[in-house]
Order: structure tokens, then C-alpha cells, then sequence
């Protein structure tokens, strides 16, 4: 049975990529900070360790735990920045690291980051988010080249706004930084670079991460998997 580890995994998207794939028959290890510090190197040494012990294993690996901070770049607290590079960016490097020799002895090891559309595209007051999606893309494409003698796949899945947790927490943030009431945020600043006026279910997301581990995802190495409803057409 192939394993998995995916961080995040109390979060809405998270959450739903541990039950697509325990769905698909994959043996998955789910993390979040009652685990470990996915902050600190320990703590991503930690649950690559543990999905080991427990399945001696590993196939695929799955970063998707995250936050977000909303703030004007003058005002924007260091220690944010800091702590949103950490885990965004710096966590995912760190996973590949130590899983690396797990995913080559796979021989089609699969590392799926859960990026964003903000890997690619910018929105004003989320400068440490943008930049550590962009800087995930990064290091997507750079396991890509390095696994590709292995068999190991790297790609980014880049999806506009999903409905979770992450996005409720933001709009109050989002309607301070905007100068306005928290009940126009969803339409006049989340949805507003939708094509689509709609939020992605984290199911949608589940299932695309699905397709990636899966056969059908062997050829997609290297690449933003793009789910904006549009967004990056314009
Ligand atoms: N929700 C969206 O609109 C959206 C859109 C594009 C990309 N994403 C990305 O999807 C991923 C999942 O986001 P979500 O919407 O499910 O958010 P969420 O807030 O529902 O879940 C994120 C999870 O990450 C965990 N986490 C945060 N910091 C951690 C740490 N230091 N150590 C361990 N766990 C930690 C949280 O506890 C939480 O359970 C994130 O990387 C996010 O950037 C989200």
C-alpha cells in the first residue's frame, strides 16, 4: 500500500487530502501542531521520522500547512514574515530534505506542495505569503530536475480561494487593510480576481492533489498545477 504524509491535515484542504487519499487506498500521515512545529527543523524532522516508523515508507509527501497575515508592508510585523517563510517555504524545503531518500527508494515518489495562485500572481498587504508561495515554486521545479533520474515527480498546486478556515480568519484582517465592512470582503476583495465568483471546495483540491500521486499525474514534474477559476487568464 503506498503512504503518504501530509501536513495541515486539521485544516479544511489538508483535511480533505488525508480522506481523498485514505479513500484511494493510500496509507497517510497526517500532521498538524499537535504533532510538531512545522516552524522549526525538529519538528519537520519529527514527522518525517514518525510516517517512517510507521510505514517504512514513503510515496508521496504533501505540504500543506500554512496561515495567512494580512498587512501593508510598512506595518508588516518581522516576526511574520519570518514565521510565514518558515512554514510556507522554508517547512516544505525541509520535508523533501529528509523524506528525499524515502521518495527515491519509492521509485515514483510524488512531492505535491499545496502552493496557491499567490505563486504566481500578487495581492496587495501579503507580502510574506506572495513571496513564500513564489519562493515554493522555486523549489518545486528545482526537486523536479533533481528527482527526475529517480522517478520523483514535484509540482505545485495553485488554487485560487478556497473555502476554509484560512480564508474565514482573513477577512477581518482584509476589511481593516481595505477600509471596509467585513460583509463586502468576499465579494469586493477575495472574489474579485475570480473569473468565476466562487470559492473551491476543499474537496476540489483533494482530488487534483489525488490525480498528482496518482498514474495519470506522472508526466506533471516541475509545474504550477493551476485551480484560479480564472484568475491568472486576465
Ligand atoms: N484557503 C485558501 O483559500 C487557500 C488558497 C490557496 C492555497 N492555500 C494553501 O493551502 C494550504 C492549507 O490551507 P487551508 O486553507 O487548509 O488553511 P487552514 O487554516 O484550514 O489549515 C492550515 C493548517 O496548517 C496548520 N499549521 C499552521 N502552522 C503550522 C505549524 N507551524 N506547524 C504545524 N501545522 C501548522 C494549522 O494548524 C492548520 O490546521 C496552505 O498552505 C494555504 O496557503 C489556501
Amino acid at each position: 500500500m503506498p503512504a503518504a504524509l501530509v501536513t495541515g491535515a486539521a485544516g479544511g484542504i489538508g483535511r480533505a487530502i488525508v480522506e481523498r487519499l485514505e479513500s484511494e487506498g493510500w496509507s497517510v500521515h497526517g500532521v498538524d501542531v499537535e504533532d510538531a512545529d512545522l516552524a522549526t527543523p525538529e519538528g519537520n524532522r519529527t514527522v518525517v521520522d514518525a510516517a517512517l516508523e510507521r510505514f517504512g515508507r514513503l510515496d508521496a509527501v504533501v505540504p500543506s500547512a500554512g496561515f495567512q497575515h494580512v498587512a501593508p508592508i510598512h506595518q508588516f510585523p518581522e516576526e511574520r514574515w519570518d514565521a510565514l517563510l518558515a512554514v510556507l517555504l522554508t517547512s516544505p524545503f525541509l520535508l523533501a530534505k529528509y523524506a528525499w531518500e524515502a521518495l527515491v527508494a519509492s521509485g515514483q515518489g510524488r512531492f505535491v506542495a499545496v502552493a496557491s495562485a499567490h505563486a504566481l500572481v500578487a495581492s496587495p498587504f501579503k507580502v510574506g505569503y506572495v513571496a513564500a508561495k513564489h519562493g515554493l515554486l522555486g523549489l518545486v521545479k528545482t526537486l523536479a530536475l533533481e528527482g527526475a533520474e529517480h522517478g520523483l515527480t514535484a509540482t505545485a498546486v495553485c488554487p485560487a480561494f478556497v473555502r476554509t478556515p484560512l480564508v474565514e480568519a482573513q477577512i477581518a484582517a482584509q476589511a481593516r487593510a481595505h477600509e471596509l465592512a467585513p460583509e463586502r470582503v468576499l465579494e469586493e476583495v477575495i472574489l474579485a480576481p475570480h473569473a468565476v465568483k466562487r470559492l473551491i471546495e476543499p474537496e476540489e483540491v483533494a482530488a487534483t492533489v489525488a490525480f498528482l500521486v496518482g498514474e495519470g499525474g506522472r508526466a506533471f514534474t516541475g509545474v504550477p498545477v493551476t485551480m484560479d477559476l480564472g484568475w491568472t487568464a486576465r
